[in-house]
Order: C-alpha cells, then sequence, then structure tokens
C-alpha cells in the first residue's frame, strides 16, 4: 500500500476521532494543514511564524522549504541575543553578520522578521560579568539597545525588547534588575522607541497558562506591570506569552474560560499579543506515537482555539517548526529527556517536516479565529 501524506493524516485524524479527543469538527481542514499554515492563517490576518537558526536555515534545506511553506515570520533563535551581537564591548561595533544573513535568508523568501531578544536574563556576552559594575550598568544596557535596534531598524517589525522579567510575584532578580532597579523595563523600552518609533515593542515572558498557583501568581503579576508600564505611558505596544505546553498540565490545569479572560485582561490595555514561542512538552506522555500525537494535537487544538477567539492576538510563532529542529531535542536538554529514550514530538511539524495532528489543529484553529483587531503598530 502507497502510505501518501494525505491517507497519513486521514490515518491520524481517524485515531483521534475514536480517542474522542479531536471532535468531527476538528478534521474540516487537514488540507489546509498539509498546503501551508500561513494561508490558513490569512482570512483573519494573522501570521505565522517560527524560530530559526542560521545553521538550520543554511544546513538543512528541507527544513527551510517547511519554513518557507508554512510561515511568514522567523525569530533568530539565538542570533540576536545579547552574547550573539555583542562579542566585544563597546567600542566594538555590534556583530550583526549571523542575524543579518538570517534576516535576508527570509526576505529573499517573503518572510518578515521578529527580534529576540534585547535585555534578557540569559545569553549574556562572555566578557559582561567581569565588565559589568552598578556604575556602568545602565550604559551597558542603552548601549546595546539603541545600537541593536537602530542596525536592525526597518527590517524587524517587532522586538522583545524585555524577555522573561518576572518570577513569582515580583521581578526577576537578573544583572539588570539588581544593579538597575525595576526601572530598567522602562528605560530599555523608551531606548528602543527612540532608536525605531515605527517598531512594535514586546515584554515576552512564560508560565501563564494554567491554573496553578504558579501560573495565576504569574498571570497577576504580570498584568501589574503592565498596568504600570501602560499607566507610565511606556511605549509597550505587546505582549509574547511564550506558550511553551506541557502536555499534562494542559490536560489538567487549562480551563479556556480562565484563559479567555486573561487574554482579555490584556487586550483591555490596549496592547496586542502574541503567541511567541509555541510547542508542546511531551515528556509525560506515552511512547506510542500515534497516541501521544493525539494527546499533543489536542493541547495545540484547545490552546490555540482559545488564543484566535481573541482579537488582541495577532500571531503565533512556533519555537522550532519541526520536531528535529526544537530546542527540547537538543543535546543539552536533560531536563526534557523522555525516560523511554524517544525524541518529543513538540512541535506543529514532524521530524521528517510533514504535518501531523498539531498542524492540523492549529489550521483549523487559524481559519476558525475571530480577525485580527484594527492594529495599532
Ligand atoms: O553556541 C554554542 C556553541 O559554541 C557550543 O558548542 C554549544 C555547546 O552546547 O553551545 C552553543 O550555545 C548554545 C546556544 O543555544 C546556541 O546553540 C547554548 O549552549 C544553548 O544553551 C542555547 O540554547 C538556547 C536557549 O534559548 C538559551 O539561550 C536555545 O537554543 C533557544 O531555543 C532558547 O530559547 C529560549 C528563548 O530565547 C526564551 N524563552 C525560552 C526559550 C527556550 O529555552
Amino acid at each position: 500500500m502507497t502510505v501518501t501524506r494525505r491517507s497519513l493524516l486521514r490515518g491520524t485524524a481517524a485515531a483521534a476521532v475514536g480517542a474522542g479527543v479531536l471532535g468531527p469538527k476538528a478534521l474540516l481542514s487537514p488540507a489546509a494543514a498539509a498546503e501551508s499554515l500561513r494561508l490558513a492563517a490569512e482570512g483573519t490576518g494573522r501570521y505565522v511564524g517560527t524560530c530559526l537558526t542560521l545553521t538550520s536555515a543554511l544546513s538543512d534545506p528541507a527544513y527551510f522549504a517547511a519554513v518557507v511553506k508554512h510561515c511568514s515570520v522567523i525569530v533568530a533563535e539565538n542570533e540576536m541575543k545579547y552574547g550573539a551581537l555583542r562579542p566585544l564591548p563597546a567600542p566594538a561595533p555590534i556583530s550583526t553578520t549571523a542575524a543579518d544573513l538570517l534576516l535576508t535568508l527570509g526576505e529573499l523568501n517573503g518572510m518578515r522578521a521578529r527580534g529576540h531578544t534585547l535585555v534578557s536574563n540569559t545569553a549574556f556576552p562572555q566578557w559582561f560579568n567581569s565588565v559589568v559594575t552598578p556604575e556602568n550598568c545602565g550604559r551597558l544596557m542603552a548601549e546595546h539597545v539603541t545600537s541593536a535596534v537602530t542596525a536592525f531598524r526597518g527590517r524587524v517589525f517587532s522586538w522583545d525588547v524585555v524577555n522573561e522579567p518576572i518570577t513569582g510575584d515580583g521581578y526577576y532578580e537578573n544583572p539588570w534588575f539588581n544593579r538597575i532597579g525595576p526601572g530598567y523595563i522602562d528605560t530599555a523600552f523608551r531606548l528602543a522607541h527612540e532608536a525605531d518609533p515605527a517598531c512594535q515593542l514586546v515584554l515576552n515572558d512564560y508560565g501563564f497558562e494554567f491554573t496553578s498557583a504558579f501560573s495565576l501568581t504569574r498571570q497577576a503579576t504580570l498584568l501589574r506591570i503592565l498596568r504600570g508600564l501602560v499607566e507610565r505611558g511606556v511605549p509597550i505596544h505587546a505582549v509574547g506569552l511564550q506558550g511553551h505546553l506541557e502536555a499534562q498540565a494542559m490536560r489538567e490545569e487549562f480551563v479556556p474560560a480562565q484563559h479567555r479572560d486573561f487574554l482579555r485582561q490584556i487586550a483591555d490595555l490596549g496592547l496586542a499579543i502574541i503567541i511567541s514561542e509555541l510547542d508542546v512538552d511531551d515528556i509525560k506522555l506515552p511512547t506510542d506515537q500515534r497516541q501521544r500525537d493525539v494527546l499533543i494535537g489536542d493541547c495545540y487544538k484547545r490552546y490555540l482555539e482559545v488564543c484566535f477567539d481573541e482579537p488582541a492576538v495577532e500571531g503565533v510563532v512556533s519555537w522550532g517548526l519541526s520536531d528535529h529542529r526544537s530546542w527540547i531535542n537538543a543535546g543539552d536538554r536533560e531536563k526534557y529527556r523522555r525516560a523511554d529514550g524517544t525524541p518529543q514530538r513538540p512541535a506543529l511539524l514532524d521530524g521528517a517536516n510533514q504535518p501531523k495532528l498539531a498542524s492540523a489543529a492549529a489550521a483549523v484553529a487559524l481559519e476558525r479565529g475571530r480577525p485580527v483587531r484594527a492594529r495599532v503598530r
């Protein structure tokens, strides 16, 4: 028997219905997923993106072709982080070669770029710790934000200005917070806005999806910080909700009405929302691939249905489009290694860049979503 992509999709879809997880309506459009996620998103005005490394863009043509087919936006996975752009401290210029090449490959293939990330907790240059002092920390941050935003002005439509600034009910004590205080967030946004007034500026963070105490506390903290930023007139335009979903928690602790309300509260502040780093951690799911894919597809379905019902959600970025290119399956990610030794299946496409239930569920959710509200920028 010849197994075509379509018959594979039909087979997996039938398994999903049999398991009673995905309703029959979710199967209306598996062809759209096979065709292109970016097309499935067009009707409602959303974009679909993925992070991408220069190495995979250059060395894995089949993967790059899948990115071009399904995505309208790319995000440099690591090439635009502080350590990558600033191998040497100023007055040495920033080093844009890898990022520039990556953006160019995207531009040549009709893809726009989001920038990730200016001020974060990780990915510092090697020289940082021996150079930084309480006195020069603000200057180092300003040098970096201004030069990076200026270097990519007009090529990056949206920047993650501050990444992962919160913990529990307060601020994450990163090297910026410890030396500058919470005002580092306001300053970073103001500097980015001065360097590129047309760019969408984003606060990006994780861990908001569930009704666990952990997640609810983080939701409240995020909303409190956002309200403060908006009240002070800080030029913030959007929130990036990373969407690293743990599959078991998605089954037990994801309450659609609660999450809908959370998204609405962000939208009511006048901010746009980006699902900025979507994937599903299947570490607790069974080994059987078909069973696992049904459960993973169900996570994508239930999460994205809620997200795309909110007009403020203007795009979704997968943190690696195919399973073999996901950071979760990288060699140094011990924490995400499955006990049965099989690779995780976190992404929208499988390890051969082919659609699976996750992408079918995403395509249907994209097609059925409510249209994106008029963009401020
Ligand atoms: O570049 C070095 C290379 O020289 C060295 O040989 C190799 C050995 O392990 O490491 C390479 O650096 C790695 C880097 O990715 C580039 O490949 C780091 O070890 C590795 O820790 C780093 O991981 C990245 C991680 O952020 C930390 O910056 C992941 O690829 C990237 O997917 C991940 O992305 C983050 C987002 O930025 C923020 N939100 C969470 C998300 C997932 O952790």
